[in-house]
C-alpha cells in the first residue's frame, strides 16, 4: 500500500475511534475560508484548517469539506467554481481522488446539501466559526479535539517523508542565503536569494523569514527586511523553512563573516550543544527535561566564553541563563510550525504544565517515537533583557566588557528538526541529513 493510502487509513481509524468514544455520528470537516481586509476586496492569504490538509494534500481550497463516517469512504466536497478573477482549484487530481468519494461544488453553499446525509444531531463539525453554511455549523467538540490533537504529535510514514521534502526544500534556500550574506546583501536581497533557491513565494512558506543581520539577530521574530546592506555584515541569522503537502520545516542558522573569531567560537560552541541536545530526542524523555538541560548547556557555554564567572548550577538556579536564552528549545512540528497538542497532560485532554519560570516553552509532553520535534537553543544579546541583568544582583558575574563586544552580533539560533524514534535508537535529525545529503 502506498504510503499516503496508508496515513488515510490511520487517520480513518483514529477517528473512527475518537467518534466512538465522544459518542458522535460524523466528523466533518471545513478547508475554511478567504478572510479579507476591513472595507476592502483583497483577501488575506488563505490559511487552511490544519485538519483538512492533515487527510488531503490540497491547501488552497477554501470552501472544500470532508466527511468522516465509521466504515464508509470519507466524502470530499470539493470547490471548483467558475472564476474568471482568480484561478480556480485544478480539477482532482492525485492519489487521494480514487480513495475518496468526491462531490465537485460551484458555489460554496451548495457543500449544506452536498453533506445533507452526513449530518445527524451527533454530527461533528471542525472549522472556523467563519466556515459555517446553513445546517453546518462548526461545533469543534473538545473531547473529540483532545483524541485528534494527542495522536496528531505522533506521525505517519507519509507525513514523515513530506516533512523529509520540506527539508530538502528548504537547505538550498539556506545554502543561497549564507552566499547572499557573505556577499554582502541585504537582508531583502538575503530572502530574495532563499525563495529563489527553494522555488517558494512568500505564499509558500510556512512562516514568515526571520532574516537577521548584525544586531537584528537579538530579536527573536525579527519581521522586518531591510533593502539596504549595513557597512559592515558581521553576522546572520536566518529563521526560515519550507512546505510540501502542507507539512512544514523550521530551520534556523547563524552564518559569522570571517574575521570575528570571537563570535564565530560562541557559535561553534552553541552548536555542540546543540548536537548534544538533539541526542536527547529520545522516546520516553520529558521535553520539559531537554529544555532544562539546555539551560545547563547554556550555562557552560556562557562560563567556556568567560560571560558568566557562575558555577553552571548556580547560573540556572539563579535565572542568569534566561536573559541569553529566553525562549524554549522548540514544539512539536508538522501541518503547523507550532502543531497543537504540545501542553496536553493525556489524550483526554488537560495541561501539562511549563517548568515555573519558564513561560515560553510549547511543549511539555513525554517524547514518543514518531513524534517530530524542533531543537532550537539560541544565545542572544538582547539589550532591555540585559538591562535587568545589569541591574540584578548578579551583575557583577558578568563581564560586560565582553557583551557589549558581542552586542553587535545579535545572537545566535542553531534549530534543527529531529524525529524522536524507539527505545534505544537514536534520533533522526531531519535537518541535518538534509544538509548533509545536499552539501
Ligand atoms: N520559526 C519559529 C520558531 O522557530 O519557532
Ligand atoms: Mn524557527
Ligand atoms: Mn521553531
Amino acid at each position: 500500500m502506498s504510503l499516503y493510502l496508508d496515513h488515510l487509513a490511520t487517520l480513518q481509524r483514529q477517528a473512527e475511534t475518537a467518534l466512538e468514544r465522544t459518542g458522535f455520528d460524523a466528523l466533518l470537516i471545513a478547508s475554511g475560508i478567504e478572510k479579507y481586509a476591513f472595507l476592502d476586496d483583497r483577501p488575506y492569504l488563505f490559511q487552511p484548517n490544519p485538519h483538512f490538509k492533515q487527510w488531503l494534500p490540497l491547501t488552497q481550497h477554501p470552501h472544500s469539506w470532508l466527511a468522516v463516517r465509521p466504515g464508509r469512504k470519507p466524502r470530499v466536497v470539493y470547490y471548483q467554481p467558475d472564476d474568471y478573477w482568480h484561478v480556480p482549484p485544478s480539477a482532482p487530481s492525485g492519489e487521494w481522488v480514487d480513495a475518496v468519494e468526491l462531490v465537485v461544488i460551484r458555489e460554496p453553499e451548495e457543500a449544506a446539501r452536498a453533506l445533507g446525509d452526513c449530518v445527524t444531531p451527533r454530527t461533528a463539525i471542525v472549522g472556523e466559526a467563519d466556515a459555517a453554511l446553513a445546517g453546518l455549523i462548526p461545533n469543534n467538540p473538545e473531547p473529540l479535539l483532545n483524541l485528534l490533537h494527542w495522536a496528531r504529535g505522533v506521525k505517519t510514514p507519509y507525513e514523515l517523508a513530506q516533512m523529509r521534502a520540506a527539508q530538502r526544500l528548504a537547505v538550498p534556500g539556506h545554502n543561497a542565503a549564507r552566499a547572499a550574506f557573505l556577499r554582502g546583501e541585504s537582508e531583502a536581497g538575503i530572502h530574495r536569494a532563499y525563495l529563489v533557491a527553494t522555488g517558494h513565494t512568500d505564499r509558500d512558506l510556512p512562516y514568515g523569514n526571520i532574516v537577521g543581520l548584525n544586531e537584528h539577530a537579538a530579536v527573536l521574530h525579527y519581521q522586518y527586511q531591510d533593502e539596504r546592506a549595513p557597512a559592515e555584515p558581521r553576522s546572520f541569522l536566518i529563521d526560515a523553512g519550507a512546505q510540501v503537502n502542507g507539512y512544514a520545516s523550521d530551520i534556523t542558522r547563524t552564518w559569522v563573516a570571517p574575521g570575528h573569531d570571537e563570535f564565530a567560537a560562541l557559535v561553534a560552541a552553541l552548536d555542540v550543544e546543540q548536537l548534544g541536545l538533539v541526542d536527547e530526542v529520545r522516546e520516553g524523555v520529558d521535553y520539559r527535561d531537554i529544555h532544562l538541560s539546555a539551560h545547563r548547556r547554556i550555562a557552560r557555554v556562557l562560563r567556556g566564553a568567560g560571560l558568566v564567572a557562575m558555577s553552571e548550577e548556580a547560573m540556572v538556579a539563579e535565572g542568569v541563563t534566561r536573559p541569553f536564552f529566553p525562549h524554549g528549545i522548540g514544539h512539536l512540528l508538522g501541518l503547523q510550525v507550532h502543531d497543537v497538542g504540545g501542553f496536553m497532560a493525556g489524550e483526554t485532554g488537560g495541561v501539562a504544565d511549563k517548568p515555573e519560570g519558564h513561560r515560553y516553552l510549547r511543549l511539555t509532553r513525554t517524547l514518543q517515537a514518531g513524534m517530530a520535534v524542533t531543537i532550537e537553543p539560541g544565545l542572544y544579546f538582547i539589550p532591555t533583557l540585559l538591562r535587568e541583568l545589569r541591574a540584578s544582583r548578579h551583575a557583577a558575574q558578568v563581564d560586560w566588557t565582553k557583551v557589549d563586544r558581542l552586542s553587535c552580533y545579535g545572537g545566535i539560533r542553531i534549530e534543527d528538526d529531529v524525529v524522536c524514534r524507539a527505545v534505544g535508537e537514536a534520533p533522526e535529525n531531519l535537518t541535518r541529513d538534509a544538509f548533509a545529503a545536499i552539501g
